[in-house]
């Protein structure tokens, strides 16, 4: 079958690869319909994720039709459409028991690199490289889908591919931020990064109750699909003082929960940014908490700070006086998507969360070493790019 895979730093090409088959007996075989991109594959394909190695397939975002069921498979049969959890987990463990599904402890086949990294591993990912497994990834024709019966979510018939497809990742991640965040009725709620997963995490502010809601970014045509299709208020940072911006909107206070959904390769200005690249590029430090940094420092007074952005390693310059002495409380996490799919399914049916709007660019997946490039470098306004196997 066709499938993108990662050759190198930068290099991406459609090849041939086996055909997946059923290894254990929850298993399914999904064919897949749309696949998406993510910011986190701009991090693999950057290289600033080092295991990955040469014909990996990428892709974890996807929805398709099952085509194969393992025999212990209860909950899906042959021609149901699902949409798939990116994260993989068991069901069973401990973890999975407290609804952290994305820490389940047997999603991740290979769990050597991130115990040794963080002392502990996650669970396993599609296509996000031999640190979370090295499962083979949905930007291919087939893919294998283990513990089905957990991660896999039959979609409603009224809800579109292009809508239920950001179930699979950005609209579940952006609710866990929102959740998990602790947004509460009347709250004052800011987000930094306005691609899917912030865009995502704002609805999820609002349909939480959340009185305001403000979107950071420096891109305008993102603002604008926030003010269009998510209702939030937005701000742009290349013109604003944000942190004063922020405190003038949330009645002096500063906001209640702060969601950073912007990750590792954030952009930013002025010295302390040039200083984290070049130490970036140099891998003495591995991650540039720009936006992490100035959520720390906006945020209220006894607030809290969710995390959503991909982060590998270490950081320097972490506001840690300002978080203790503000009595911050600060999270962060990969995404639960199993506790969250079948709830923005309906919300999704319902018409609450619309979603295609980010599928700014829909192309054949033999197009995907374009679309890839098209999305990294945010050209003609890309939000997310669809590959149609
Ligand atoms: N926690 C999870 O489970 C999970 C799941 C999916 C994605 N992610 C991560 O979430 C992050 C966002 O994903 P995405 O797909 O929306 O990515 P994206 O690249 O499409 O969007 C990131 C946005 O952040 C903006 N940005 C850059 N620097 C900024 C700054 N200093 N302040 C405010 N905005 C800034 C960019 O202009 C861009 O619009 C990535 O790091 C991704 O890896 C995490
Ligand atoms: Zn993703
Ligand atoms: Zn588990």
């Amino acid at each position: 079958m066709k499938a993108l895979q990662w050759q190198g730093v930068n290099k991406l090409a459609v090849g041939e690869v086996p055909d997946p088959q059923l290894r254990n007996p929850g298993d399914i075989i999904v064919k897949v319909r749309r696949t998406v991109t993510c910011g986190s594959d701009l991090h693999l394909l950057g290289g600033y994720i080092p295991f990955m190695e040469k014909g990996d397939v990428l892709g974890h975002e996807f929805l398709g039709e099952v085509v194969e069921v393992g025999p212990e498979v209860r909950r899906h049969k042959v021609g149901d459409r699902v949409v798939v959890s990116s994260f993989i987990s068991c069901g069973k463990c401990w973890f999975c028991e407290q609804e952290l599904y994305s820490l389940c402890d047997n999603g991740n086949t290979n769990p050597a690199i991130t115990e040794t990294l963080w002392g502990q591993a996650p669970g396993g990912c599609f296509g996000y490289s031999h640190a979370m497994g090295g499962n083979p990834g949905s930007h291919a024709e087939y893919i294998r889908v283990p513990f089905a019966d957990v991660g896999a979510f039959a979609v409603p018939e009224e809800v579109s591919d292009e809508r239920a497809l950001f179930a699979s990742d950005a609209a579940a991640t952006g609710w866990m931020g929102a959740d998990l965040g602790g947004v509460k009725p009347g709250d004052v709620v800011a987000v930094w990064g306005a691609g899917g997963v912030g865009q995502m995490a704002a609805r999820a502010a609002m349909l939480l109750g959340a009185e305001r809601v403000i979107v950071i970014d420096r891109l305008d045509n993102r603002l604008q699909q926030v003010e269009k299709y998510i209702g939030a208020e937005t701000l742009n940072f290349e013109r604003t003082n944000v942190a004063l911006e922020l405190r003038e909107r949330s009645g002096g206070r500063g906001p209640d929960v702060c969601i950073e959904a912007v990750g590792m390769e954030a952009a930013g200005k002025g010295p302390q940014y040039a200083y984290d690249q070049l130490k970036q590029q140099l891998r003495l430090q591995t991650d540039r908490p720009v936006a992490v940094r100035e959520a720390v420092h906006a945020c209220r007074k006894g607030g809290s700070v969710f995390v959503l952005g991909v982060y590998a390693g270490f950081v320097d310059k972490f506001p840690l006086g300002a978080l203790m002495n503000k009595g911050v409380t600060m999270r962060g996490a990969q995404m639960h998507g199993q506790r969250y799919i079948p709830m923005l399914l309906d919300r999704m049916a319902r018409g609450e969360l619309i979603t295609e709007h980010l599928a700014t660019h829909v192309m054949p997946l033999d197009q995907a070493p374009e679309g890839y490039r098209i999305f990294k470098e945010k050209e003609d306004n890309c939000v997310r790019a669809v590959f149609v196997p």
